[in-house]
């Protein structure tokens, strides 16, 4: 059987996850979604009231906190957190969250681990540059911000959480810029990633050209 490390980066909305999940099915490979992990520890530092200033806490929390997949859903501590993680006051915080070197370090140490023992398909930002260097294949999904939003803003109407299109736009806008200039990691394309535009492209058109890649 094949072993497949595939690193899938790009900016928030740019259709990395959707892409992702139906090309680990495909394949019958896992997935990892890396940003719902970062939204976990977010979402816990916010729960429990932790200064983002106090990276000590943080890290003590970290140790003891439990992040477990299956399938779609993520479990913290044993609670299905996968709607709380999705919340806008999680997505306004949680680059400030991604840029702790730390917490990045935390993160990246349980993303490899799981790479060393699993064919997998990871979607995140510092994929193809940290965490699976080492990856067969590496992809960048791009799109331009208004698409990005739109999809956004689809895909929380679906989930029937009320959001604001105008809120959106700003808050994947402030993302944008926060993932890029951020000093730890920030988000980019490895230089020997194959970037995609899909602003124009369903999400059909995309896992064929994915899977065209992979299999060629
Ligand atoms: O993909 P997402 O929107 O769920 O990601 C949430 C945040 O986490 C986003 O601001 C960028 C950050 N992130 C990161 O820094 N590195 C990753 N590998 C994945 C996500």
């Amino acid at each position: 059987m094949n072993i497949y490390k595939i690193a899938v980066d790009g900016p928030a909305g740019s259709g990395k996850s959707t892409i992702a999940k139906i090309i680990a099915k495909k394949l019958n490979i896992m997935y990892l979604d890396t940003g719902a992990m970062y939204r976990a520890i977010a979402y816990k530092i916010l729960n429990k009231n932790i200064k983002i200033e106090n990276i000590n806490d943080i890290v003590d929390m970290m140790k003891n906190t439990k992040i477990l997949f299956d399938k779609d859903i993520i479990f913290l501590d044993g609670i299905n957190v996968s709607k709380e993680i999705r919340m806008p006051n999680v997505s306004n915080f949680v680059s400030k969250v991604a840029s702790i070197k730390e917490v990045r370090e935390h993160l990246v140490k349980l993303q490899t681990n799981i790479a060393n023992n699993n064919s997998v398909i990871m979607d995140g930002r510092d994929i193809g540059t940290v965490v699976l260097k080492d990856a067969q294949f590496k992809f960048f999904l791009n799109a331009s911000i208004k698409e990005r939003a739109n999809r956004r803003y689809k895909e929380m109407i679906e989930k029937k959480i009320e959001v604001d299109f105008d809120n959106i736009y700003k808050e994947i806008s402030q993302r944008d810029l926060a993932d890029i200039n951020r000093k730890e990691s920030p988000l980019a394309k490895a230089s020997d990633a194959i970037e995609i535009d899909t602003s124009t492209m369903n999400i059909d058109e995309v896992v064929l050209k994915l899977l065209s890649i992979i299999n060629n």
